[in-house]
């Protein structure tokens, strides 16, 4: 027998059609915990973080810090504490951020506080090229020196960041939090316009006038930061999670609301909700953050378009699509965020579902029954989707890649066999 595989892949195998009954809890935001732990770096003086789910991007992020220079200690189960001790390097290696694209995020803080930064080029990834360049236009306005080669991103501000007028020309998260911290301790005023608004945002600059920082705005699309001296420690609590939130809730729906999803941030989830109650899904509150989602016996079709926060998130697209291939009729996905991030019909078509893509638009005529098979995890959402799809599915689905689902879901296995799943790992 030839085995072409030269290195062992680590699989998850789902034996679907189990039913799925009992408490899932929501773990701390991941796209909360990376700012925030980013943000560490804008002081001397110690931060707690509680609430820090136990995902490989987080980890990536915690060996970045150690590797800039903070010390970085576990109190407890989810809770760390950050102090920075002296710079060892003002330098995001390749190594780290080539796992992590968000590694970015280090970039305004190393540069703000200690007036130079050198980090490497994120690359491409699986949803489309992803550039930098509005964080790096950013800088150089607040009086930056950037200069890209040998692909890294080396940044100088010998006479520190100065406070200015920024215009993003598309909305971008960690656009928005990296120019956010900056600014916070720029000399004078900034003015973030066309800013992201994501919850997350929101939760970055909750921390960080916690730490003395002068901000306002936040949550719309202009946010004013008044640039202080010296920012200090504080202790606060991450955001649950929405994306982890908005997949269980499609596998509650996708289990008639025998799921109930603890720890629930419905306020994240609104516009999310208004595309459930069309195709015939409604939240319903049975705790004081406990909720379940209850379905119609025939489920509609739906449209929907991905944008950026306060409507559809392109991070919970795949998973959706999982849940209309198995609505009758035919329904219509437009990602607008990402120029590539259908990666997933391929495998979803792999377990029966019928999806045909138009240029950015996927159109997906619902099938009976997905049947499982083999399939690869192509991105870290996409990889939730693979999961909820192996669930439904007829037979065992053997998830491949499956490093990206625990970049971003936190004890997924054992979260999904509480509730009586058939969930296995194995390595080929
Ligand atoms: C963040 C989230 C990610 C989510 C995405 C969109 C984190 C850690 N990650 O990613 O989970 O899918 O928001 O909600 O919070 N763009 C440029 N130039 C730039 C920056 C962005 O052209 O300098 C483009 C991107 O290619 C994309 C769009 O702007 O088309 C939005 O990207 P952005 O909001 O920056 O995504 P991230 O912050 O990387």
């Amino acid at each position: 027998m030839i085995n072409i595989r030269e290195e062992t892949v680590e699989f998850l195998e789902i034996e679907g059609r189990k039913t799925l009954k009992g408490v899932v809890h929501v773990s701390g935001a991941k796209n909360a915990a990376l700012p925030l732990m980013a943000a560490t770096l804008l002081t001397d003086e110690a931060i707690i973080l509680n609430n820090i789910p136990y995902l490989l991007d987080v980890f990536t992020m915690k060996s970045l810090l150690e590797h800039i220079g903070i010390e970085v200690t576990e109190l407890e189960k989810g809770k760390f504490l950050f102090r920075f001790s002296e710079v060892n390097s003002l330098e995001a290696p390749y190594e780290l951020v080539s796992k992590m694209r968000a590694s970015i995020l280090v970039l305004g803080a190393m540069l703000a506080r200690f007036h130079q930064a050198k980090v490497a080029l994120p690359g491409g990834c699986s949803i489309g090229t992803r550039p930098v360049d509005f964080h790096l236009t950013a800088l150089k306005k607040m009086g930056a020196q950037i200069k890209v080669e040998h692909g890294y991103i080396y940044a100088k501000a010998p006479d520190g960041l100065k406070g200015t007028v920024i215009e993003f020309p598309k909305k971008t998260v960690t656009g928005t939090e990296n120019i956010m911290m900056a600014a916070s301790i720029a000399e004078g005023k900034t003015v973030l316009k066309n800013a992201a608004k994501e919850p997350e945002v929101v939760d970055l600059a909750n921390m960080l006038k916690k730490m003395g920082a002068q901000i306002e705005g936040e949550g719309t699309d202009t946010i004013v930061i008044t640039g202080v001296k010296r920012l200090k420690g504080t202790e606060h609590t991450i955001i649950p999670d929405r994306i982890e939130a908005g997949t269980f809730a499609v596998l509650s729906a996708l289990f008639d609301g025998n799921i109930i999803i603890e720890n629930y941030p419905y306020q994240y989830l609104k516009y999310v909700h208004n595309i459930l109650e069309k195709i015939g899904v409604t939240m319903v509150q049975v705790g004081r953050n406990s909720f379940v989602a209850k379905r119609l016996k025939t489920l509609y079709p739906a449209k929907i378009e991905t944008r950026e926060y306060p409507f559809f998130p392109t991070d919970l697209q795949a998973q959706f699509m999982t849940l209309l291939s198995v609505v009758e009729g035919v329904s219509t996905i437009r990602e607008n965020i990402f120029e590539n991030r259908f990666m997933h019909v391929p495998e979803l078509r792999r377990l029966g579902a019928n999806i045909k893509i138009n240029n950015r638009t996927a159109v997906i005529s619902g099938v009976k029954k997905l049947t499982g098979a083999p399939v690869k995890a192509t991105d870290l959402r996409a990889s939730a989707a693979m999961v909820i799809a192996g669930l439904i599915a007829e037979g065992t689905t053997r998830i491949y890649n499956i490093y990206h689902l625990d970049r971003g879901y936190e004890d997924i296995d054992s979260k999904l066999r509480t509730l009586g799943a058939e969930v296995s790992r194995g390595v080929e």
